[in-house]
């Protein structure tokens, strides 16, 4: 058996999906285990670019497997736009299977997301407004509608009914917004039932089974660890488990059966929403950073905001999810750069710790402690220069955790293995 988990190690967007897509390759199945279509993944084939916001990136590979598992919480609507968009291009997505257990975005989650983000006003998460929180809220309240309810027309319109006189009080008499009608959503919702029953599957049954075959399982996490509702800059987070134990919950999949855990981490770091970043780059540097490496939402163009690496984050990240390897990306962003600057320490009220505090209020108060190390320059086919391989070396003397791979570019080519993963 061989299975590896995937899990971004700062605030998403570390290149997850070039890395994912690279070592799926290799994989029989493919699993995403929480989030939503608040993620966004792009994925570079030849001269193609891709974005993917639910389907899992193995989708590219006809004989794959490709799981949505009961993690996910799944908008109906965005899900049939993206087997729509991937049928436009040539794709065939039939190997796709949907966790019947994995809860529905309704229509009510986003506009309820929305009218929470503005009543929030300066205290904001800047949350994707995707109706992300407010469908985990209903999840843990007991009250969701989940992908079998979806194919059971009947329960589906008596849950639903009893959700929205609950949710239509809120949103016309707390928020003061227009509430929904039963019958629109209804209609809606149970076209996109005949849509996707083909796909509505037991897919812990199924990833099980394929381990047990000794297929190759690839788990690929959505975000990023300081976005986790537990082990993140709460309450700047998203509501899922994107670290490594999520895979656990979210694909049901014992921990015994995780042989490997990669985290995918920038060599700079970069983040979207309001919370503490103690290593963020303002005025030209980081303008000329955004711009370099192009750090604008896949799905909302959002300028993120960018800074040097930040290998506190990357040390607690490499703990709270057991990681055994990393992969680093974005290596030739930086190339042109005459040195590059590695947070290895915080000071805080005058004193220097390693560990990560935990809450925002002491994060937001700490300063960076840096090594500079001299840039690398271009990067030549997959040479690694004295400057690169002392920059990987000092990620791997902070966290402990060997760098298995580096990106040094979007496409599948542009990728240097030190280590076999599967
Ligand atoms: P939500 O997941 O839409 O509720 O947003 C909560 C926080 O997570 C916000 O700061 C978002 O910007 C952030 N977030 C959610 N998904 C992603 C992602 O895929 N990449 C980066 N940030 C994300």
């Amino acid at each position: 058996m061989s299975t590896l988990v995937i899990v971004g190690t700062h605030w998403g967007d570390e290149g997850k999906g070039k890395i994912t897509n690279y070592l799926s390759a290799d994989a029989d199945v493919v699993v995403r285990y929480q989030g939503g279509a608040n993620a966004g993944h792009t994925v570079v084939i030849g001269d193609k670019v891709y974005k993917l916001r639910l389907i899992p990136s193995g989708i590219f590979f006809p004989e794959k497997l490709c799981i949505i598992g009961n993690g996910v919480v799944v908008d109906p609507e965005t899900l049939v736009e993206e087997l729509d968009y991937l049928l436009g291009k040539g794709i065939d997505p039939s190997n796709l299977r949907v966790s019947s257990s994995a809860h529905l975005v309704m229509p009510y989650h986003i506009q309820l997301d929305v009218a929470e983000e503005e009543r929030r006003g300066p205290n904001k998460i800047g949350t994707t407004l995707r109706g992300i929180g407010p469908a985990y809220m209903d999840k843990f309240a007991r009250l969701g509608l989940r992908m079998a309810d979806l194919i059971r027309p009947e329960s589906f319109i008596a849950k639903l009914r009893r959700n929205l006189v609950e949710k239509n009080y809120l949103l016309e008499r707390v928020y003061g917004v227009k509430g929904f009608e039963l019958e629109e959503i209804a209609e809606r919702y149970l076209g996109f039932a005949e849509r996707l029953r083909p796909y509505i599957a037991d897919t812990s049954l199924l990833i099980n089974q394929a381990i047990d075959r000794g297929d190759k399982v690839l788990f690929e996490g959505a975000q990023g660890t300081l976005l986790d509702i537990d082990f993140g800059t709460y309450p700047y987070v998203t509501s899922s488990h994107p670290i490594a134990g999520g895979a656990c919950v979210g694909a049901g999949v014992g921990p015994t059966r995780i042989d490997r855990v990669l985290g995918v981490v920038k060599a700079y770091t970069s983040r979207v929403g309001e919370g503490p970043f103690p290593t963020e780059l303002f005025g030209e540097m980081g303008d000329w950073l955004r711009e370099r490496g192009d750090e604008y939402g896949t799905v909302t163009r959002r300028p993120r905001r960018v800074g040097w690496l930040d290998a506190v984050i990357l040390r607690y990240s490499a703990r709270v999810s057991g990681l055994t390897h990393l992969a680093v990306t974005r290596v030739d962003t930086l190339s042109e750069l005459e040195s590059v600057k590695v947070a290895v320490a915080y000071e805080y009220r005058g004193q220097i710790i390693k560990d990560l505090p935990t809450d925002p209020e002491t994060m937001a108060e700490c300063r960076p402690v840096y090594e500079e190390l001299p840039g690398w320059g271009p990067i030549r086919g997959s040479q690694v220069q004295p400057a690169l391989q002392a920059y990987l070396d000092l990620i791997r003397r902070v966290t402990g955790v060997p760098v298995a791979m580096a990106s040094i570019g979007q496409e599948r080519t542009q990728t240097i293995m030190f280590e076999e993963l599967f």
